[in-house]
């Protein structure tokens, strides 16, 4: 059951309609949610996020093969307190973070919304996420608002080089490079962690290692920490675990089951992209092939569309009924995978499940059949049946492994079973600067509400910034707002200005 807190909020800022949204004089409904309520059932490891595959296209790792660890680099203005591939790709990076700008408007309206005020004066971030031009302008928006930032990757191969570099130059204190060992991102993350003159008061994390990092090596800095924003499945478990057990001992954001998170990210990101990843890799023209998606929540409803649109056959496994009525009123045959095995050309999986396709699927499946995964763990597909002595893997290109049968059957898979658009192609800035918006508001929401609002428990944000953070994206469309009259808004019982949906509200 969902529980719910009223509280205010503290910031105020321009909405792009001219209106301001103010926080403060605002009494809000708050979801704090239990460790032990309704959520979907997860099983990642924590540190998941630090072998998953994500987007770096263009981030060159081709240079200088020696480990960045072993070399000593400096900035323009003398600064070491860093470590990346190659400081001097900076500009090239640069050059990445402003055209990133120009698709991430909310951070830019927050950038200038702000009015000159810092809401995150003396908030010393610590921050691990996935180092690209959007985490980039997230960062940096962070500083135009008034904090010091140190970061590091959560994931060992996500890093763009060349925007780690730029950060540097421009002041932040990174620890990244595409391509580090398991080894490498711990010493990262202790490097970051560990500055002797620098304590952080606030950490956004994505994956939850660098939170975990601290919890074992560092607890003591959890005196001065005043609440933790989360953004991946994986992190928002391991937090409500700790909440449930006691041993939460700051309060924490879930942004991963906001709606600006949920409902963009993982539907309409996962729309365009699917189809990035798979034109990428195999080159295949779908008209006309038969698909099959494991999974139709949010995930598999985007690229559900996305194919169909391509005028693909499609089939659909589900195990909640509910999902599956969906599927079959949106025109999707709702099958066993064993039943289609033989005949789909192409099998995505996007579950958040594990092994989903199993040996026996995989002993149908066609020769020539593609394989691929867009769930956040790179367990859907048993990879471990397939690492057996008849069968023999060939890398054809980059991201492209065939396993190969006895009687010369392949099987076509992409990306290692990691998730295939993060791994093989971009995700739109666009989605991502709405989810990397609310995590902006959550951690000026935690650093800047009064002693006592937050417990050490795991929060949603209040429905009325989800609301804030679409209406900042709305302007990008010349899209107008309809107002509710006040006559309207006593019919509805809601206030004119929202939040327009109760919590409950599924969208
Ligand atoms: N690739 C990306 O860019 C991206 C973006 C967002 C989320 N994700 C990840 O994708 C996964 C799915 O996310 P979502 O938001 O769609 O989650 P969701 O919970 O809305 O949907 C998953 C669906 O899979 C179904 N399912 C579970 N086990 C199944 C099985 N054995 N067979 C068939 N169906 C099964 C569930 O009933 C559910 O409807 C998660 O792991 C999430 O972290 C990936």
């Amino acid at each position: 059951m969902d529980k719910r807190e009223s509280c205010g909020n503290s910031v105020a800022f321009k909405q792009p309609h001219g209106t301001q949204i103010e926080f403060t004089e605002q009494k809000q409904e708050l979801s704090k949610r239990t460790a032990n309520t309704g959520r979907r059932t997860l099983s990642h490891s924590i540190s998941q996020s630090s072998t998953d595959s994500y987007g770096s296209v263009g981030s060159g790792s081709s240079e200088d093969e020696s480990s960045p660890r072993d070399r000593s680099q400096k900035t323009h203005q003398g600064l070491s307190d860093f470590c990346v591939k190659n400081i001097k790709q900076a500009e090239f990076g640069r050059r990445e973070i402003t055209n990133a700008q120009k698709e991430m408007p909310a951070l830019m309206v927050l950038r200038k919304g702000a009015g000159g005020e810092k809401p995150l004066a003396g908030a010393k971030v610590l921050g691990c996420t996935h180092i690209t031009a959007h985490t980039a302008v997230l960062i940096e928006t962070l500083s135009v608002l008034g904090a010091e930032c140190r970061w590091a990757a959560c994931n060992i191969f996500s890093t763009q080089n060349a925007v780690a570099a730029a950060l540097a130059e421009g002041g932040t204190p990174v620890f990244a490079w595409k391509g580090e060992s398991e080894e490498d991102f711990w010493w990262c993350i202790d490097r970051c962690v560990g500055a002797e003159t620098w304590q952080p008061n606030m950490i956004l994390d994505d994956g939850g290692d660098l939170t975990h990092w601290i919890h074992k090596k560092h607890p003591s800095l959890f005196q001065n920490i005043k609440g933790v924003v989360e953004e991946s499945v994986t992190g928002i478990h391991r937090l409500y675990q700790m909440s449930k057990a006691g041993r939460l001992i700051v309060p924490a954001i879930n942004v991963n089951d906001s709606v600006t998170k949920q409902k963009f990210d993982n539907l309409y990101s996962c729309k365009e992209s699917i189809l990035d990843g798979l034109k990428r890799t195999t080159g295949v023209m779908f008209g006309g092939k038969q698909v099959v998606v494991c999974g139709y929540g949010e995930v598999g409803k985007g690229c559900c569309a996305a194919l169909k649109a391509l005028g693909t056959i499609m089939y659909v496994t589900e195990v909640d009924p509910i999902c599956a009525l969906q599927a079959c009123m949106d025109g999707f045959r709702v099958v066993k995978l064993i039943e289609v095995a033989r005949q789909v050309d192409l099998v995505i999986t996007c579950t958040g499940n594990k092994h989903v396709v199993g040996r026996e699927h995989l002993e149908r499946m066609k020769d020539g059949c593609i394989l691929c995964n867009m769930g956040n763990s790179s367990s859907e597909i048993d990879l471990g049946s397939l690492q057996t002595a008849e069968l023999r893997w060939e890398r054809v290109r980059p991201q492209v492994d065939h396993v190969v049968w006895p009687d010369g059957k392949r099987i076509v898979l992409l990306a290692e079973g990691r998730l295939l658009n993060l791994s093989c192609s971009t995700v739109p800035s666009f989605v991502l600067s709405i989810t990397a918006t609310t995590q902006a508001l959550a951690l000026i929401e935690l650093y800047s509400a009064p002693e006592g609002r937050y417990k050490q428990d795991v929060y949603l944000l209040p429905k009325k910034m989800d609301e804030y953070v679409a209406n900042l994206h709305l302007p990008t469309f010349d899209a107008h707002l309809s107002e509710v009259t006040d006559e309207q808004a006593k019919y509805l019982g809601i206030s004119k200005h929202g939040p327009f949906k109760p919590n409950y509200y599924r969208y």
